[in-house]
């Protein structure tokens, strides 16, 4: 078997920056909204650094405008994953875009999502769990507020929560208090940290927000100590070369840290952030690593064993996917 062929676990793939430029382009058309510069020439999402990638997949978001968007989002995205092999995916998601931070309106749009989801299961037997999201350019206010409407929504669909958005906006402390109420609820707690920004990123995520997972956290790399902390620690990483290379966190994909981080004993699990914008997807990202760093079956078995460990769901869904 070739590892594209593996049966894939994916923990870091965020709702909307997984529509496919398609998929917007036909909901503008069926708005009559024109999305100017969200396109280049060839059809794909124009952007040219992180900010302008933000800028372009909220502008994008614009045509998303209700909760029927976002089922038919989530079956299209479902679909394209199970065609890549993945049998389980956890979907970041936000109350801040499904709905504005109203509430009546997340609960109207948890409900489109989850039928979404299980319209997928039903026809490909793809299994997904939601993770809400603070978008931490919000500010801490904006946060607290999105935890505290993921708490209330916790449940057997809703298990995680976790934040996204610009990396260099605040400190990680300042969102202490969003990540408590959502560890209050029993959410999986997971946070974007060390992309963007280098190791003091990570620890200050580790050390204030004190999540299971952190989203990227490649650049752990340039602290020796770190990485030790992470392996000591059983952090695990939502590792996503492709976008990484796509936003030039690595200068390529031979000097991709995720070797050596598994190497060093970090728990790393690979994921494929917002895929048609890096231009990825799972099958992609496992045929990349093989050819890059010479992975064969059993590396990708493990790497999908820590992520089932470290997936936010029950324990009869992670016996059914083991
Ligand atoms: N939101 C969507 N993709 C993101 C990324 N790669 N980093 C931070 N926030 C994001
Ligand atoms: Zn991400």
């Amino acid at each position: 078997m070739s590892v594209e062929d593996l049966p894939k676990v994916e923990l870091h793939l965020h709702l909307e920056g997984a529509a496919p430029p398609d998929f917007i382009r036909l909901l503008a058309g069926e708005q009559g909204v024109v999305l100017n510069g969200v396109f280049d020439a060839q059809g794909h999402y124009a952007w040219a650094d992180f900010a302008g990638f933000l800028d372009c997949y909220h502008r994008a978001c614009e045509v998303l405008t209700g909760p029927d968007e976002f089922r038919r989002l989530v079956e299209a995205v479902l679909a394209k994953s199970a065609h890549d092999g993945v049998i389980y995916t956890e979907l970041f998601i936000a109350p801040h875009i499904c709905g504005g931070g109203d509430r009546g309106a997340w609960f109207e749009y948890l409900d489109a999502l989850y039928a979404g989801a299980a319209a997928a299961r039903k026809a490909h037997g793809i299994e997904a769990r939601f993770v809400s999201t603070c978008i931490r350019n919000l500010g801490p206010e904006a946060a607290r507020l999105a935890a505290a409407l993921s708490a209330e929504a916790a449940g057997p669909m809703l298990t995680g929560f976790g934040m996204g958005g610009e990396e260099r906006h605040l400190a990680a402390a300042d969102f202490a208090p969003a990540f408590d109420i959502a560890r209050e609820a029993g959410l999986g707690l997971t946070s974007h940290a060390g992309e963007i920004c280098g190791p003091g990123s990570v620890r200050e995520t580790l050390d204030h927000l004190r999540p299971a997972r952190i989203g990227h956290g490649v650049r752990a790399i340039e602290d020796p100590a770190l990485v030790a902390r992470l392996a000591v620690e059983g952090v695990v990483l939502e590792v996503n070369p492709g976008s990484n290379v796509a936003l030039a966190v690595c200068p390529g994909w031979a000097a991709h840290p995720i070797d050596r981080l598994r190497r060093a004993g970090v728990k790393v699990t690979v994921s494929t952030d917002d895929p048609p914008y890096f231009h990825t997807d799972m099958a992609h990202e496992y045929r990349m690593l093989a050819n890059t760093f010479g992975w064969g079956e059993e590396v990708f078995r493990d790497l999908n064993l820590t992520a089932i460990d470290a997936a936010f769901c029950d324990e009869p869904t992670r016996a059914a996917i083991r």
